[in-house]
């Protein structure tokens, strides 16, 4: 009977959440969000409908980590690979972001979280920049899940950037090249003060990283879900399950266990 299933997966799914809850949880979870136009075209629908299902997804996921109490959710929303896509899929991903913001960033506000954009805003047109700004504005002094959407974003065009700056801020003598450590390479970082990923996850099967937070995520521990569970399905179990597995690694950063 459906209704039986739905009472199983409900008890499922309140199982996994007291499990969860019984370690310590991790602070700042990343998430590639793979398998959009693949969950699309399993269905006969266009790529698109697989995004627009994906931000239904996106929507559960931050309830869930808000729930959870998880400090940091970054997201990849578009790479700076994402302008090779045809520009029908560019534009509906463009305006499905600012869709949801529009929508969504007074809930948000009221709920304390706080958005921040990672990547370079300067490609999108000033409509979109403006809608962005108005949301990392509005909820600037927020205190509570911190949402970093990485926009325009690429690990190896970050990690230029800050190399750029720190040779213009050494040669501007504002800085000495024996001040260069981790943490002030960090400071340069579009993640400055975002403590790295505890876990990251992807979706759809795929073992990539795909130019995502190629320099915080040295410790991180990585998740790839089943190919069967592409983003749209990634439902409140499988993030539960996602956290269940990296509470069972056990992180040595290259020690070893006492
Ligand atoms: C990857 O699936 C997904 C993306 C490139 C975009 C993810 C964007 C969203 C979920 C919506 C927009 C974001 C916000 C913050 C509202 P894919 O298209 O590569 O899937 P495939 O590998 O099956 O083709």
């Amino acid at each position: 009977m459906v209704i039986g299933n739905e009472n199983n997966h409900i008890d499922e799914t309140e199982k996994l959440l007291k499990l969860v809850r019984k370690k310590p949880l991790p602070v700042h979870v990343a998430i590639i969000m793979d398998g959009n136009g693949r969950w699309a075209k399993k269905r006969g629908l266009h790529r698109i409908a697989g995004h627009r299902q994906g931000v239904e997804t996106l929507r559960d996921v931050i309830k869930v980590s808000d729930e959870l109490g998880i400090k940091h959710l970054t997201i990849f929303a578009f790479s700076t690979e994402n302008w090779k896509r045809p520009v029908s899929e560019v534009n509906a991903l463009i305006d499905l972001l600012v869709e949801y913001l529009r929508r969504e960033v007074m809930e948000l506000h009221s709920k304390n979280v706080k958005i921040v954009i990672l990547g370079c805003l300067d490609a999108f047109s000033h409509s979109v920049q403006q809608e962005i700004k108005r949301a990392v504005e509005l909820t600037s002094n927020n205190t509570g899940l911190n949402i970093n959407i990485a926009l325009n974003y690429g690990g190896r065009a970050e990690i230029i950037r800050a190399v750029k700056n720190i040779a213009k801020d050494v040669y501007d003598k504002k800085l000495s090249p024996d001040d260069i450590d981790e943490k002030l390479f960090g400071n340069y970082l579009y993640t400055a003060n975002i403590p790295d990923p505890d876990l990251l996850i992807r979706t759809s099967g795929e073992f990539r990283i795909s130019n995502f937070l190629l320099y915080q995520i040295a410790y991180t521990e990585l998740v790839f879900t089943h190919s069967d569970i592409l983003w749209p399905d990634f439902n409140k179990k499988a993030y539960l399950e996602a956290i269940i597995e990296y509470q069972s690694r056990q992180r040595r950063y290259g020690g070893i266990n006492a």
